[in-house]
């Protein structure tokens, strides 16, 4: 097997060069040859879409993200086929196994929590197979967010308070201070900022705000497990949320949400709905 990092790097060179030709001849959500490298939602096995839910069920070998794929949904879909957990697993095991697997002629498929294309390292892993002469493909799945923006019954853009989202996570062992946005979105005013990979951070992140003089009464809900069972909300402001959370217990698995949108607040109603897109708007700004 390639390097990696050369397979990575090499399938770069040929994308600058030409232009994948299933771009633009596949369609997402369509069913094609190799693995597909699935999003199976945030937990619940009813949020998995119909075609992961297809590709899951009619497969020889899973191979699954760690806890955050509920094994309820592993052992409703999926109970005969080999699965293999990735934890721990480094690109050197990963590929040969799904490679092989292909090769064999068994229907491989990659499980990867909420949508692979949110802070899932699933390219990596396309580009080494690609570069194994085995061909990939995305199946979208729920992103965590959006789940989280479901339990809390709101919407991440609301009119006149959220007109933005950004997806973030906080500064750590793999991402650099000078990386790390979060202030910069708050300071907007206008933004939902979901932190991904942030609940053991949150006290240190919320200090951080605090100390940057960000408005220590911004709301901030923190959803833990999305869709699962013993999902928990916990809410409170960027004054009070780190203080909770550390009494709730709470070190992973959760997403922070920040901003007016978490609670709600101050929301006005839409032009989609009082008429005026029926007076001329354009086709886009109608079409939700
Ligand atoms: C490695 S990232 C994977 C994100 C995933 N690809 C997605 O789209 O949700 C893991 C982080 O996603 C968030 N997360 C994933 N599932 C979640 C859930 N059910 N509820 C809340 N947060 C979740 C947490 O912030 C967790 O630390």
């Amino acid at each position: 097997m390639t390097d990696p990092q050369e397979a990575i790097d090499a399938e770069a060179a040929i994308r600058a060069k030409e232009r994948d030709a299933r771009v633009g001849d596949r369609t997402a959500g369509e069913v094609q040859d190799g693995i597909p490298f699935i999003g199976a939602g945030p937990g619940d096995p009813g949020l998995l879409t119909v075609t992961g839910k297809e590709l899951v069920e009619a497969a020889d070998l899973v191979v699954h993200a760690g806890s955050l794929v509920n094994s309820e949904l592993l052992e409703e879909y999926c109970a005969d086929a080999e699965r293999v957990s990735s934890i721990g697993k480094d690109l050197e095991e990963l590929v040969p196994l799904m490679r092989d697997a292909y090769e064999a002629g068994r229907d491989a498929v990659r499980l990867h929590s909420g949508d692979p294309a949110i802070y899932g390292a699933a390219l990596e892993q396309m580009d080494a197979l690609e570069h194994e002469g085995v061909p990939t493909y995305l199946v979208p799945g729920v992103t965590s967010a959006f789940a989280a923006s479901a339990t809390l019954r709101t919407q991440l853009t609301l009119n006149g308070v959220a007109n933005h989202v950004a997806f973030t996570r906080p500064r750590g062992k793999t991402l650099d201070p000078e990386d790390d946005h979060i202030g910069e979105f708050v300071e907007m005013g206008d933004v939902t900022t979901c932190i991904y990979l942030g609940t053991h951070a949150v006290g240190e992140t919320m200090d951080r705000l605090l100390e940057e003089g960000h408005d220590p009464q911004t709301p901030v809900a923190v959803v833990y497990h999305a869709s699962w069972p013993d999902e928990e909300v916990i809410e409170g402001t960027i004054e009070t949320i780190g203080d909770r959370l550390e009494a709730a217990g709470y070190r992973a698995s959760a997403m922070v949400v920040i901003g007016d949108a978490a609670r709600k607040a101050g929301y006005e109603r839409s032009y989609l709905y009082d008429g005026w897109a029926n007076r001329g708007s354009t086709e886009s700004e109608a079409d939700d």
